[in-house]
């Protein structure tokens, strides 16, 4: 009887799980967060370098299912639905991380409606300028 080899790895209440018999090597992982993964040190996985809303778009693009996460199932669930408001701004309706251009990360929920104008005072956020400046999609 075998049994599957199952390593996690903890930072602030966010668990990874690896399941190396699973994974294809596509390096994906490195590709994305060279910070976080070296795989050829012990421990090869660094959680501190990134945070958790970017290691869990990494581990949602994991190819083979190696890498995962508590919690990951739930997350798929709730999915999150954008739409592009006709002549104004991306509405994203659910549960989101937005970071910012100095890394920090702020919690959004309900409905966010993200400028593509270009003409907010409240970027990233729509303001209504879009009308005053008469945008139109193409
Ligand atoms: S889309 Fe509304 S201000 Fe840009």
């Amino acid at each position: 009887m075998s049994s599957e080899i199952i390593k996690t790895y903890e930072n602030d209440g966010f668990t990874i799980i690896w399941k190396p018999k699973k994974c294809m090597h596509s390096a994906v992982y490195v590709k994305m967060l060279p910070n976080v993964y070296h795989p050829k040190d012990k421990p090869w996985i660094t959680m501190e370098n990134a945070t958790t809303a970017e290691l869990k778009t990494q581990i949602n693009a994991c190819p083979s299912g190696a890498l995962s996460y508590e919690g990951q199932e739930q997350d798929s669930v709730d999915m999150i639905n954008a739409s592009l408001m006709e002549n104004g701004p991306l509405l994203v309706d659910g549960k989101i991380n937005l970071k910012n251009t100095k890394g920090e990360t702020t919690t959004l929920s309900g409905t966010n409606a993200f400028c593509r104008c270009g003409a907010s005072s409240n970027k990233p956020f729509c303001d209504g300028s879009h009308a005053k400046v008469n945008f139109k999609d193409d």
